[in-house]
């Protein structure tokens, strides 16, 4: 049996609409079956507070806030499993860039816009 690493490294992308886009790379304390949004509430928790990310459930994969690209597939945060070799982060490609990990995850219909259109007659 190989030994577990004490911490593994998980990038994250950064920035905001109208910045230049930038990774971040932290190690993080490795525990076997930890998610990636355990690593991203430790970063932001011991690291750095800035970060933007979105959940509510963390892992009953109820919520489904917390939808980001790790790498380069479309997950949930609080299912997909840290991997010791590392793994990056980045927002949904597919959607409109809030902040760091966040996006407009929100459907046209549900759009407090659209909403408001809609009830205005426009
Ligand atoms: S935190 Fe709710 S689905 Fe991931």
């Amino acid at each position: 049996m190989s030994a577990l690493p004490d911490t593994v490294p998980i990038t994250l992308q950064r920035g905001a609409p109208g910045e230049e886009s930038r990774t971040e790379t932290y190690d993080v304390p490795y525990r076997e079956g930890m998610s990636v949004l355990d690593a991203v509430v430790w970063i932001r928790t011991n690291v750095d507070s800035s970060i933007a990310f979105r959940y509510s459930c963390v892992n009953a994969n109820a919520c489904k806030e917390c939808m980001v690209s790790v790498n380069g597939k479309t997950e949930y945060a609080c299912t997909a499993r840290l991997a010791p070799e590392g793994t990056t982060v980045g927002p949904l490609t597919n959607k409109t860039l809030i902040r760091d990990l966040v996006t407009d995850i929100v459907p046209p219909k549900e759009n407090l816009r659209t909403i408001l259109a809609e009830r205005d007659g426009g």
